[in-house]
């Protein structure tokens, strides 16, 4: 990062050294990886007092023009054992922070304010025996999380990871990550043969596509996967997309008889939105 960058003050040098003032809760970006011209991934240092449970999120931005912290809400996407951190981000063309945020790079350092909270956390949902992730866009980060969370797999007998995309571009980094698993030293035993991938494409042809509400309203999700159609007794689910998403299958999930869960009152299903402002 430049000297003159506003996130990192360089005093003169002294006798020893160059005193280097960071902000607080500043953060180094240790990778970055593109996707799209929408989507990126990018990974930093994890501060060392910092716990969370896979499924959370957190506060993170850059320092703004007027020199204030300029933060957005941010699901991690790496799970709580993992020494960094991980977020899957859209660029939003002329959005305050991913604007500036699409254009970081190793060595750059970004705050993050250490107060993870969420509700898409083993915590709120029951037991059960099989665990739905339904995602769309951006909101398969939380999942990206707990599906390297081990908890995930000793729960639930069967993990079912639903991702809807415009096109299959923006499939990619769900499905690597679902490929890596399989080879993944901590977790690769754990999640043989129990995760089920069903990526959905609307705006472009793959080979499954349609929205996942239509796929479960029709029943075609549960005949391709050969499951039972949801049932409150033995599903249970976590949703992240958009707020118009969230809503249509809150509706489908409420309609199979499961009940909305909480931190605080564990049930059948938890909803987190991705985003805030889609019109809805
Ligand atoms: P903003 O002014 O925040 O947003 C401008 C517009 O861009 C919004 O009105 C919306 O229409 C659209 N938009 C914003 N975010 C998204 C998105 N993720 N996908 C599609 N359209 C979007 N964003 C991520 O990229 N990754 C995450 O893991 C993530 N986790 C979140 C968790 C929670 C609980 C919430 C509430 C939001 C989360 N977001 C996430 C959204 C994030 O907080 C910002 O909105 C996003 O980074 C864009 O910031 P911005 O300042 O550039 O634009
Ligand atoms: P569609 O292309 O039919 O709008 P976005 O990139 O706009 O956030 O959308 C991500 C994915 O979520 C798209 O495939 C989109 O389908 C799908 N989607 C958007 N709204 C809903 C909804 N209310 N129910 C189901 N899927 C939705």
């Amino acid at each position: 990062m430049a000297p003159n960058d506003p996130m990192t003050e360089q005093r003169p040098v002294t006798q020893t050294a160059a005193i280097k003032i960071t902000l607080p809760d500043a953060q180094t970006v240790t990778s970055v990886r593109h996707y799209t011209d929408r989507l990126f991934a990018f990974r930093v240092t994890r501060p060392a007092s910092l716990r969370f449970r896979s499924g959370e999120f957190v506060m993170i931005g850059l320092m703004g023009d007027n020199g204030k912290p300029l933060l957005r809400a941010y699901s991690i996407a790496s799970p709580a054992w993992d020494e960094e951190l991980e977020f899957y981000s859209i660029k939003v063309p002329d959005g305050p922070l991913t604007s500036k945020l699409q254009h970081i790079r190793p060595g750059d350092q970004i705050i993050l304010r250490p107060k993870p909270v969420g509700t898409l956390v083993h915590d709120a949902i029951l037991p059960g025996k099989r665990l739905y992730f339904f995602s769309t866009g951006t909101g398969i980060a939380p999942f990206a999380s707990l599906l390297r969370e081990p908890e995930t797999y000793e729960r639930f007998d069967e993990v079912i990871l639903t991702h809807t995309c415009r096109d299959v571009a923006e499939l990619t980094y769900g499905r690597e990550l679902v490929e890596s698993l399989a080879d993944d030293p901590l977790i690769g035993e754990m999640v043989g043969g129990k995760l089920r991938y069903y990526p959905t494409t609307t705006r472009e042809d793959s080979p499954r596509m349609g929205r996942i509400t239509t796929l479960i309203e029709n029943g075609q999700l549960f005949e391709d996967l050969g499951v039972p159609p949801l049932n409150p007794e033995t599903d249970r689910a976590m949703v992240c997309g958009s707020l118009a998403f969230n809503i249509d299958i809150k509706a489908l999930l409420e309609m199979a008889g499961l009940e909305e869960g909480a931190n605080s009152d564990p049930r059948q299903f938890v909803v987190e939105k991705a985003f805030v402002g889609d019109g809805v």
